[in-house]
């Protein structure tokens, strides 16, 4: 029986990998159709960073130039909620956790992850019940890439890993 808090063949906890994301259980349309498409994605990871920009726990965590990560964010929320695979077909596995080992992630920066994404999802107008679904599967997400305390090799990881 595998361990439900090691990471699955997505790179999260079996756990949240179990996880129904990309159509619901009775086989209606995926959050990411709920959500309105890539339009709406794209408007809330654009929205989501600009208050990452501003924010003085996780600015300093990303990179200067955050236009690079935007534009992976926006292709893996539109795989993940249940649109098409583009993250993967460009960048392979998405290996989450792994792909954060370089930059150190703390509970309270996994918690103001959240909050910020909360609020980019509610600044866009995403109604209530929607966007407390999503949050309740990112949450698990989130907290899987904390690993400020872990030994974990904080170098760039380079392409070949991530594939
Ligand atoms: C818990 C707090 C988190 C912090 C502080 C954080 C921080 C970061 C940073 C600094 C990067 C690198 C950006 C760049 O290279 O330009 C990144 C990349 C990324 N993050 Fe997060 N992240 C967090 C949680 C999450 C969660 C919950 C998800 C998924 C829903 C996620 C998805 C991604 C993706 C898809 C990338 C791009 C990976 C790649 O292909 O290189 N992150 N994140």
């Amino acid at each position: 029986m595998p361990d439900p808090n090691e990471p699955g063949a997505s790179g999260v906890p079996r756990a949240a990998e179990a996880l129904p994301i990309a159509g619901e259980p009775d086989g209606g349309p995926s959050l990411f159709e709920r959500l309105g498409g890539r339009g709406a994605v794209e408007r809330i990871v654009a929205r989501f960073y600009s208050l990452v920009e501003g924010d003085p726990i996780l600015r300093p965590i990303f990179p200067a130039d955050l236009t690079p990560g935007r534009e992976k964010q926006t292709l893996f929320m539109e795989q993940w909620l249940g649109g098409e695979p583009r993250y993967s077909r460009l960048y392979g596995h998405p290996r989450l956790r792994l792909r954060h080992f370089p930059f150190v992630i703390d509970e309270r920066a996994a918690g103001r992850w959240l909050r910020l994404f909360a609020q980019a999802l509610r600044e866009e107008g995403v109604e209530e019940a929607l966007a407390s679904e999503l949050l309740a599967r990112l949450g698990p997400l989130a907290h899987h890439m904390v690993n400020a305390d872990g030994d974990v090799p904080r170098e760039p990881l380079g392409e070949r890993f991530l594939q």
